[in-house]
């Protein structure tokens, strides 16, 4: 059976871009084909400047928000990254794989560290080592298929390399993963600047839909959207982005092909009209069942003591083999 292993990372309030690009198909597909792991990764979360009590909140609301979208702890594994000791045990051993060189490349380090060092902030070590920490969350667990978004394209490549480096070294030790992307709106961008990605790290702004948001918000923060000059409704990422990014929303909350819609837009207006409403739309099971989750926290906990016992089994030996083959005395 195919095994799936991803992420998400509780840096901000989960957006619409996480749900369209990884969450959605986590519910459904991979959770019903295959052996499925889910976790909250919040180790990655201290890799910028971070409130610790915040970090904790943004755990329990990512993991009830999991849940609430429909992953079932009857069919997968939803657990919390810094519950199972195997991630930071495996990293050690990738960094010894690793090289300075190809860390300093990843093109996210670039972006967050000029980030960090405009806002006047010194860089962590760890984010330039985030994504060896990210391969040793795939590799310990022989993940077959990684589904996420297209953002995360180069760092599930840089654990293909590091997973095949490692087994030509010290003999077959890992499963060698691939990234798998939604069809339609596998990177979702930013309502008013349709040229950046719609992050969740970047908290609040007005271009940003969070899971969470009233019906009437989202309406308002789509019916704003910056839209391209123009007025002919087309698919076109370079020279239309706006108007693409909406058609991508449209697309993936109605089951549609992006370009195939075009033809039935005179204008921005009524295209804007009907993405916020399909968005509304398939948000709003999901909070339902957030408001209910919410009120029963212990179930929640309990969901994630369980997760956390079944991946460390998962992990285990895996981890011990990789310590056995690169040259550790056992204990
Ligand atoms: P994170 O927390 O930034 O995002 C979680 C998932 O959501 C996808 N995503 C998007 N997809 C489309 N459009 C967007 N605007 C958008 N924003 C986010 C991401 O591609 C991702 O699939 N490094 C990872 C977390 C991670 C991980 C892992 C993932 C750590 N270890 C192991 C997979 C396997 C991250 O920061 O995701």
């Amino acid at each position: 059976m195919t095994r799936v292993l991803s992420g998400i990372k509780p840096t901000g309030h989960l957006t619409l871009g996480n749900y369209l690009g990884a969450l959605r198909r986590w519910v459904e597909v991979d959770q019903h084909r295959s052996e499925a792991l889910f976790c909250i990764v919040d180790l990655h979360a201290l890799t910028v400047d971070h409130d610790p009590a915040r970090v904790r909140r943004l755990t329990r609301r990512a993991a009830t928000l999991l849940l609430a979208a429909g992953l079932d702890p009857e069919r997968c594994t939803v657990f919390v990254q810094s519950h199972v000791d195997e991630h930071t045990r495996l990293s050690y051993l990738l960094e010894c794989v690793a090289t300075d060189g190809e860390m300093r490349r990843m093109i996210q380090y670039k972006e967050k560290a000029a980030r960090e060092r405009q806002r006047g902030r010194s860089v962590r070590l760890s984010l330039l080592t985030y994504p060896v920490l990210m391969a040793a969350d795939i590799l310990a667990y022989g993940a077959d298929e990684v589904p996420v978004g297209d953002d995360q394209t180069q760092h599930v490549e840089l654990a293909r390399d590091l997973a095949v480096r490692f087994n030509q070294r010290y003999g077959h030790t890992f499963v060698v993963p691939r990234a798998t992307r939604p069809k339609v709106a596998a990177r979702v961008m930013n309502l008013q600047e349709p040229t950046s990605k719609m992050g969740k790290s970047d908290d609040s702004g007005p271009g940003i839909v969070h899971l969470l948001d009233e019906p009437e918000t989202v309406r308002k923060k789509i019916m704003r959207a910056v839209t391209d000059s123009g007025r002919d409704v087309v698919h076109d990422r370079e020279k239309r982005p706006g108007i693409t990014n909406l058609l991508e929303i449209l697309a993936a909350c109605t089951g549609g092909d992006p370009k195939e819609l075009c033809g039935a837009y005179a204008s921005y207006g009524a295209l804007k009209k009907d993405t916020a409403e399909a968005v509304v739309e398939v948000l709003k099971p999901l909070q339902a069942r957030h408001r209910e989750l919410c009120a029963d926290p212990s179930y929640v906990d309990a969901v994630l003591r369980a997760g956390a016992e079944r991946a460390r089994r998962t992990a285990r030996p895996t981890v011990d083999a990789a310590y056995r083959a690169i040259g550790l005395l056992p204990a």
